[in-house]
């Protein structure tokens, strides 16, 4: 038995622990595993196993837990503890206040992403159109295309995806969040089977320089799948694929939305601008980082 489960395991006069207790106990045990933020994670693997909201945790603090419970925790404190994050732990994320199933084939949502779809956003609001059409080159969980189409009601979406497994789970994800009839999943390769017109191309590409992966923390390198995070020798493999064939499919007036790495902005404005592509604006994260290009195609 873990040094957790000794400590409140229900026995035979082993008085059962409170929520505070369990709360502290598990607190103690992620930090000295040295898992960061271990006082949230402790919140929400607790509130998970006790299926508790976690604002309702410090309402319960004095209540009992059950020998069951307290069992359901420790199976779920065990795989943070091999580093596993509690995302993946939980198979869902939330991002931009709705919550997205995750599988192994998908990213893990980033906060920062969130960056790509307030520019979104504010783009389609500036031009005026009331359908948008809407392209999102490696969907992933669906974040950011189920984001867009349920934010723009009057807009329509494909997502494509090399992964058959994020393609599953995004179009799971979209008949969760109501707009499955809206939106259109493909697995293939970039940009290869498509055609026709979209108003905004969105791409959170892989662009992570393959040498740096292993270095990352465990979290992302043991979990997020390589295909999401690997950008080739220099990040940049998949900003040329899709920046190569975007032009065509942007219909007059639309643009490309793409994603960056930290870093990344000087070298992907210049792969744009040399396939016709003139940058419109950058957004940045909340760290002041440029996360994300808006680009419109130059008139030939
Ligand atoms: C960084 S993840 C982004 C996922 C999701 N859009 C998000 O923001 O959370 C990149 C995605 O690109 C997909 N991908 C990688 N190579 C691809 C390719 N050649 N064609 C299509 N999708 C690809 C990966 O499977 C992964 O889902």
């Amino acid at each position: 038995m873990n040094e957790t489960a000794e400590s409140l395991s229900n026995k035979p006069g082993v008085e059962e622990p409170t929520v505070a207790a369990l709360l502290s106990d598990v607190r103690g045990r992620l930090r000295s595993a040295g898992i960061p933020n271990s006082g949230l994670d402790a919140r929400l693997l607790v509130g998970a196993a006790l299926r508790m909201e976690i604002e309702k945790l410090i309402l319960y603090s004095d209540q009992r837990v059950d020998g069951e419970s307290v069992h359901r925790v420790q199976a779920l404190v065990n795989e943070r503890v091999r580093r596993v994050p509690v995302s993946r732990i939980l198979g869902k994320r939330d991002f931009w206040d709705r919550e997205y199933k995750l599988s192994a084939a998908t990213l893990d949502p980033r906060p920062d992403s969130e960056t790509l779809v307030g520019a979104a956003l504010e783009q389609c609001r500036q031009s005026g159109r009331g359908t948008i059409r809407i392209l999102d080159l490696g969907v992933g969980s669906g974040c950011l295309l189920i984001t867009l189409l349920c934010e723009l009601p009057g807009s329509v979406g494909v997502g494509v995806d090399l992964d058959p497994g994020a393609i599953a789970t995004a179009r799971l994800n979209a008949e969760t969040h109501g707009v499955g009839d809206r939106a259109m999943f493909l697995c293939g390769n970039w940009t290869d089977a498509l055609w026709g017109k979209f108003d905004l191309i969105i791409s959170n590409p892989p662009y992570i320089c393959s040498d740096v992966i292993a270095t990352l923390e465990p979290e992302v390198a043991l979990y997020d799948p390589l295909l999401a995070l690997d950008g080739g020798r220099d990040g940049l493999i998949a900003y040329r694929k899709i920046i190569a064939s975007a032009h065509p499919l942007v219909s007059e007036n639309g643009c490309v939305l793409l994603e960056l790495g930290n870093g990344q902005l000087a070298a992907v404005s210049s792969i744009l601008c040399d396939a016709g592509f003139a940058v419109k604006s950058v957004n940045q994260d909340l760290s002041g980082i440029s996360r994300c290009v808006c680009a419109t195609p130059v008139a030939n």
